[in-house]
């Protein structure tokens, strides 16, 4: 039997990691709720890992928001998040741990980075302003996982490992009216639209920038598709200082087309406006997906399937 700890196993991420472990007979899942295990205390997380004996960690627990969110709570994002990961990390390796999957994000890469952007492209230019602090943060998880490696790899058999995903959205997403991602924003602004009749919905920027989005649950194969390769394999497609993995759908769509996607699904019928008064963002933000391609994983979940999905639970969760 394998003791695996999924670190936030509540999040959107973390219970879909849970869900396809709990297919597996032969594993044991360790979780804790924030209530149980704050995993910004060191001594909380030091003990939780001393006295769970664990053999393998998924660490998707993290502060997490859109802009909005990454603007006005920039030192929560950057002191939360390296706690978690310090801790996480440390507690696994001074406790016994050998595998260990850090999640981070795509906004690790510098805002002018080649689109696809490739792994590479890390620490090649300046990061996007606003969400510079989680950014470091999780740039700091990736080289926390390397230096480990480095440094105890040999000596102590251990092996963590990083994937970066693209856009996320899914079953468990926020809906938080400012600090949600555009895939749960367009949801709840169309579906509050169709139940009060609105003729229309205005949204930010021009609609022609290009995102990138993947279903959470194909999101949770490939964590434990990379957790689970074999250490030769994996090496020989990553390298001791550059070792993270990008995970994405491999297409991008404009915002006016995933606007369309979402009132199709929502049923909502009224028209949409788009108010070029505001801002755009970067026109395009693609990740190459070639390495994990190549390690012998790919997306299952189109984009129609995948919104209908989340649009089932969204109502679902709004009845409860
Ligand atoms: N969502 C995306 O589009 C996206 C994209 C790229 C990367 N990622 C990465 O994927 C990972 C998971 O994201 P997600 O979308 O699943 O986020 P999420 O839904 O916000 O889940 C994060 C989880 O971490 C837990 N957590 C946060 N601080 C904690 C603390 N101090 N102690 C204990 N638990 C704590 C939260 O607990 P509570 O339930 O109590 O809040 C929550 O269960 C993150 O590393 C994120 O950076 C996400």
């Amino acid at each position: 039997m394998v003791k695996i700890y999924i670190a936030g196993h509540l999040g959107m991420v973390g219970s879909s990691i849970h869900r396809a472990l709990l297919k597996n007979p032969s594993v044991e899942l360790i979780t804790a709720s924030r209530n149980e295990l704050d995993l910004t205390n060191q001594q909380e997380v030091a003990d939780f890992f001393y006295r769970n004996s664990i053999d393998q960690v998924y660490l998707a627990a993290a502060k997490v928001g859109g802009i909005h969110a990454n603007n006005s709570y920039p030192a929560e994002f950057i002191y939360l998040n390296l706690m978690i990961e310090a801790n996480i990390i440390n507690s696994a390796f001074q406790n016994g741990v050998k595998k260990l999957l850090f999640l981070g994000s795509s906004c690790i890469y510098p805002k002018l980075a080649e689109q696809p952007i490739p792994e590479n492209a890390l620490l090649t230019g300046l990061l996007e302003s606003t969400n510079e602090p989680y950014a470091i943060a999780k740039i700091a998880g990736i080289k926390m996982c390397e230096s480990y490696n480095r440094q105890y790899g040999l000596s102590h058999g251990i092996d963590y490992r990083s994937v970066m995903p693209t856009n996320l959205y899914g079953p468990g997403d926020n809906y938080h009216p400012e600090n949600s991602h555009v895939i749960p924003a367009l949801i709840r602004r169309f579906h509050d639209a169709k139940i009060s009749g609105d003729e229309e919905v205005s949204i930010w920027g021009t609609g022609t920038p290009r995102r990138e989005f993947l279903f959470v649950d194909d999101m949770a194969s490939a964590c434990i598709h990379v957790m689970n390769l074999d250490k030769s394999f994996y090496d020989q497609h990553t390298s001791t200082t550059l070792s993270h993995i990008n995970v994405g759908f491999g297409k991008d769509i404009t915002i006016k087309e995933l606007a369309s996607l979402i009132a199709e699904t929502t049923c909502y019928t009224g028209n949409i406006t788009y108010d070029t008064s505001k801002p755009d963002g970067t026109p395009r933000k693609l990740m190459d997906s070639n390495i994990i391609k190549q390690l012998g994983w790919k997306p299952e979940t189109s984009l129609e399937t995948g919104l209908k999905i989340t649009y089932q639970e969204f109502i679902r969760s709004s009845k409860l």
